[in-house]
């Protein structure tokens, strides 16, 4: 072993990220390789559709040490999580609704069964904090008209296949507090955007399509509604909620940040000099939410925690990095996606 070598495991804190070659999973990654230099990351992502290790490129392996395995695998989770380490983030899930609703199998292994092997592992390793990253989603859906919110109160409606998978996980993180005192956070966020994000997901989605003057397909009536928060914002929440937050606890994070799903599609055609015209309205999703809405009260109050990046910001950033990242784009937007898009919209996406 070097001395630098040496000098970097006497100090370091270790931390296991699952799902860190994903979209949030990387931005976490990134921001404690960028920001805590006491941190060494063991990345274990088992590297499904979502997950790209272009995504942290630029990164050597001194204070990074990635893992291909699968949560769902319990010989390779117990081979790859050393003793003691500081923290598990479980970032790795399914986590596309509408996959969800075409076949919801796959989001109970990763999500509820997977979380579960973590949670033992964690035990069995003596982590010394647990924090499964979770979603607004688990609450279902708010009225549109009425000035209510996600508190950390609200009861776990789930309305989706995927939020149901993300409640159960939260039921089994909380079980393992309860029955054996695993020191557990979880944090729920509404709807992230940022570079990096696979475009199945609505901002990626409309700005892919709108830099290949392809249709942009819109849900219904588009009024349904998201509370939107940059990549790095939910990042620095979820490393407060780690540092600062009470075991056992929840906690709701959003940046007061509501858009209905037409005026976000709009902003990014006019941010690209696009037309309106290549919004196409299409069948809804089925047993579609029609409003998510988070008080972050809570993260704002104990973990002084408040977003840095507004709106504009974010999404003129957001616009840029997919500009800048066309290559990503074509990549991603490979055969197998073209076969999802075709399967779930009945439209060609990707064809030159
Ligand atoms: P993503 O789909 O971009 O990435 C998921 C990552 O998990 C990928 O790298 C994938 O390879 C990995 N993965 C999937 N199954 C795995 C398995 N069985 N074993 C190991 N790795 C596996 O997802 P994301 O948008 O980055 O979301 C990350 C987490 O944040 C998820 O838990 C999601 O529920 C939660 N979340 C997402 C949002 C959002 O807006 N995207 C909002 C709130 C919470
Ligand atoms: P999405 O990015 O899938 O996130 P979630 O369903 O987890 O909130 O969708 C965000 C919103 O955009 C949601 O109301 C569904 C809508 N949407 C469309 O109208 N068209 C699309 O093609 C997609 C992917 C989403």
């Amino acid at each position: 072993m070097t001395a630098h070598r040496l000098l970097l495991t006497t100090f370091m804190k270790t931390v296991f990220v699952t799902g860190g070659a994903g979209f949030i999973g990387s931005a976490f990654v990134r921001l404690l390789l960028e920001e805590n230099s006491d941190f060494e990351i063991i990345n274990f992502d088992a590297l499904t559709y979502a997950g790209n290790l272009e995504n942290l490129k630029e990164f050597d392996e001194t204070r990074h040490k990635f893992v291909k395995g699968d949560i769902t695998n319990r010989e390779e989770v117990f081979n790859a999580l050393p003793d003691g380490c500081e923290a598990i983030f479980n970032f790795a899930a399914e986590s596309h609704v509408d996959r969800s609703i075409n076949s919801a199998s796959e989001f109970v292994l990763t999500n509820v069964l997977g979380t579960q092997v973590l949670l033992d592992a964690a035990r069995a390793k003596n982590v010394r904090r647990f924090c499964q990253i979770s979603t607004d989603e688990v609450m279902g859906s708010l009225p549109e008209d009425e000035n209510t919110f996600f508190t950390e109160e609200s009861p776990l409606k789930p309305n989706s296949p995927y939020a149901a998978s993300k409640a159960s996980a939260e039921h089994f993180v909380r079980a393992a507090h309860e029955t054996f005192g695993v020191d557990t956070i979880i944090t729920r966020c509404g709807n992230n955007y940022g570079g990096r994000q696979f475009p199945e997901k609505l901002i990626p989605l409309v700005i892919a399509n709108a830099m290949n003057n392809e249709p942009i397909p819109l849900y219904g009536d588009g009024k349904y509604t998201r509370d939107w928060i940059f990549v790095e914002d939910h990042c620095r929440a979820i490393r407060l909620a780690f540092e600062k937050g009470k075991s056992g606890e929840s906690y709701n994070i959003g940046a007061r940040n509501e858009r209905q799903n037409l005026d976000v599609v709009k902003s990014i055609l006019d941010a690209l000099g696009k037309p309106h015209s290549l919004i196409k309205f299409v069948t809804d999703r089925l047993g579609h939410d029609r409003r998510y809405a988070i008080d972050a009260g809570r993260v704002e109050m104990e973990l002084g925690w408040k977003p840095r990046v507004s709106w504009e910001e974010g999404l003129q950033k957001t616009i840029q990095w997919y500009r800048e990242n066309q290559d990503w784009v074509n990549r991603v937007r490979s055969g197998a996606y073209r076969d999802y898009y075709k399967n779930l919209y009945g439209m060609e996406v990707g064809v030159k």
